[in-house]
């Protein structure tokens, strides 16, 4: 199980700051949207030069075969280590991504949002008509038709998702606190070892790192309870 810790930052200088502190423990970094708009490829390339580290590109694509498979060449060209798309894009976007990618030498790994971890039991079944653990299951199938590495879904869908694709089929799971923490604009949040007891592959974790007076003991503590 590995830890990635989220650079959600207000500015590169905060991020690269944060990357410099975490850098020497085994770990990925994610980069999402806000970084990525505001910050490009020099950041992306800044963070791989002074850390090492792999790097998730958190990007949630959402959009037709063709335009989404050309983005998905242009990520992994850029050097990203992992990237995502949205299982609600269907199969034929996901397939698409898949066929792109295979003309390359060693593509990254590929991952599908199920349900955001923000959404609640409610606010799923509002836009999805459907209970958050049978429709992220649902889409996880997609995605593995689809021939993806994986999915990104809450702790609590991980062993069901798994026991339907598979234990080698990738969980990445944000929404993950320290007991008791702040769970902010999250809705389906677990802790490090709720993860682990859950099968999850990887862990994200921003804000509970981020805002902590000691980011890297904040991260210690994260991975000493999933390794
Ligand atoms: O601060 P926090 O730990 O809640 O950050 C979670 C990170 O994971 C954010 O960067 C967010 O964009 C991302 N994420 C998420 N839920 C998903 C996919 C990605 O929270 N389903």
């Amino acid at each position: 199980m590995k830890l990635c810790a989220a650079l959600d930052c207000e500015s590169a200088e905060k991020n690269l700051a944060i990357v410099k502190k975490l850098r020497s423990l085994d770990l990925w970094f994610k980069i999402g949207l806000s970084g990525f708009i505001r910050d490009g490829w020099k950041f992306v390339n800044e963070v791989k030069r002074v850390s090492g580290a792999p790097i998730f590109m958190d990007l949630k694509l959402y959009d037709i075969p063709n335009t989404i498979s050309d983005a998905a060449l242009a990520i992994a060209e850029g050097g990203a280590d992992m990237f995502n798309v949205h299982a609600s894009a269907g199969v034929k976007a996901m397939s698409a991504v898949m066929e792109r990618l295979s003309a390359l030498k060693t593509r990254p790994l590929v991952l599908a949002v199920t349900a955001l971890t923000s959404f609640s039991a409610d606010e799923f079944a509002e836009i999805y008509n459907r209970s958050v653990e049978g429709g992220a299951v649902e889409m996880a199938r997609s995605a593995r038709n689809a021939g993806l590495d994986g999915v990104v879904c809450s702790a609590y869908e991980s062993r069901a998702i798994k026991s339907v694709c598979g234990d080698d089929f990738i969980t990445l799971c944000p929404g993950i606190r320290f007991e008791g923490g702040e769970t902010n604009d999250q809705s389906r949040v677990a802790t490090p070892q709720t993860a682990a007891l859950e099968k999850c592959d990887f862990i994200v974790m921003g804000r509970a790192i981020l805002s902590s007076t000691d980011p890297k003991a904040a991260a210690l503590k994260a991975l000493s309870a999933i390794c």
